[in-house]
């Protein structure tokens, strides 16, 4: 089976203190976990080195950058690149996130320099991609879904896409209570994967992990995690409540 992440995205919230007894938690409380089973807790920059002492006691368990820069280094102030990612282990961040998208006015060719920088110092992206409201209601989402696919990953060789993650999160789903029902998420993953196969091949698309995000609870992880084509969440408010997201990697596909 391709990899089922349970990908946890803590945004701007917590305190030190509150993010170590969180992930403290999470790692004693999950037992073993299948081959194909991983989690991702994507923190605030300052808690990566301190969380990843913690997820480093798991095998299954990582640590990851919620953004990077797209630049290489210099003066660039505030900003933090891949390199200094990769100095201190960090084997995984977010891209494109939606609010990095639309608070921050990320562009696909932006994206595509960050993804770029990621896989150059060996961090694997989990690349965000997901339509807003007036989009769905328009039905034009795969569109433009196809587009965020096309124009930030599609310079990438086979064996940059084999084993990537792509995460859909359709915006109006996003810290709204309002999940994508199961068969809506198979759907659009099921198109993913079929841009994917048209690019790539079936072989490359079935390697890639497509995290469906956006009000994934407890609740509803199971039967979301249930569809074929869902390998799992990236997860945001649930992500902050120990024995939610301990739930939600319990859903994972075995
Ligand atoms: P949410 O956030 O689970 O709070 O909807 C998901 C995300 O933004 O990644």
């Amino acid at each position: 089976m391709r990899v089922q992440l349970a990908a946890a995205n803590w945004k701007m919230n917590l305190n030190l203190n509150e993010a170590i007894e969180l992930a403290q938690i999470l790692v004693k409380e999950t037992g073993s976990l299948k081959e194909h089973q991983q989690v991702l807790m994507a923190v605030p920059f300052p808690y990566l080195m301190e969380i990843k002492k913690i997820t480093d006691q798991h095998p299954h368990f990582h640590v990851a950058g919620q953004n990077l820069a797209s630049t290489p280094n210099g003066a660039y102030t505030g900003e933090v690149s891949a390199e200094i990612l990769q100095s201190i282990g960090i084997k995984y961040v977010l891209i494109g996130h939606s609010e990095r998208r639309e608070y921050f006015a990320e562009s696909h060719e932006l994206l595509k320099m960050k993804v770029d920088r990621a896989l150059m110092h060996q961090i694997n992206p989990v690349f965000c991609c997901g339509e807003p409201l007036s989009v769905r209601e328009a039905n034009q989402q795969n569109e433009w879904v196809a587009k965020q696919l096309r124009d930030s990953l599609f310079h990438l060789s086979p064996d940059q896409m084999h084993g990537f993650i792509i995460a859909y999160e359709p915006i109006w789903a996003i810290g709204t209570g309002k999940t994508a029902s199961s068969d809506q998420a198979q759907e659009m993953h099921q198109f993913i994967r079929q841009t994917l196969t048209n690019q790539y091949g079936s072989n490359i698309a079935d390697s890639v992990s497509i995290l469906y995000g956006g009000s994934v609870k407890a609740n509803n992880a199971v039967e979301l995690f249930s569809k074929s084509d869902v390998d799992g969440g990236l997860v945001g408010g649930a992500s902050l409540i120990a024995n939610e997201f301990s739930a939600i990697i319990g859903s994972l596909k075995s």
